[in-house]
């Protein structure tokens, strides 16, 4: 990860992510040993530089990807099959709230990230890096590999060993 692309990327969401909406997601567990905001961390720096690459809005995709689960609820409060389903909706919902009002990509972003498990299906570039980069980083995370990053000692646990990626 190069020193030029953190900057870039904390251009785009360094407000956010010092919000209290956002670091709540700290104390929510995601997946095992991961909470939402790590999650949703890994989520938007890997669609951040997917929609670079891809020639599409990547600012647009770096806040979309670190608000799709703003659920701000215990996922463990609804069985998985409706959490698949209300979640994204109550993400976009905070997310709206947060920033006053979201772009239409960045809130197709933030409602269609479920797809194929659930039946909104991204519509732009933005919205499908955001799809992708959901399931590489939960992928990831469930295999173990998210404390090995150097994104992870980066942004959440300085003095944590890494590899690097990008
Ligand atoms: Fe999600
Ligand atoms: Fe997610």
């Amino acid at each position: 990860m190069r020193a030029e692309h953190w900057r870039a990327y904390l251009d785009c969401v360094g407000e956010l992510l010092a919000t209290p909406q956002v670091q709540a997601m700290k104390d929510i567990r995601h997946h095992p040993g991961v909470s939402c905001f790590e999650h949703s961390l890994f989520v938007s720096y890997v669609a951040f530089r997917l929609a670079g690459r891809w020639g599409a809005d990547s600012r647009a995709a770096a806040r979309a990807g670190l608000l799709h689960d703003l659920y701000l609820y215990d996922p463990r409060s609804l069985p998985s099959y409706k959490q698949c389903f209300a979640h994204p909706v109550a993400a976009a919902r905070n997310a709206a709230a947060l920033c006053g009002g979201l772009s239409a990509q960045e809130e197709n972003g933030i409602l269609a990230h479920m797809w194929p498990l659930a039946p909104r299906a991204p519509r732009s570039r933005v919205a499908a890096a955001v799809c992708l980069a959901d399931k590489v980083c939960a992928t990831a995370e469930v295999l173990g590999i998210w404390r090995r990053l150097e994104l992870y000692r980066t942004a959440c646990a300085p003095a944590a060993p890494s590899v690097e990626i990008w």
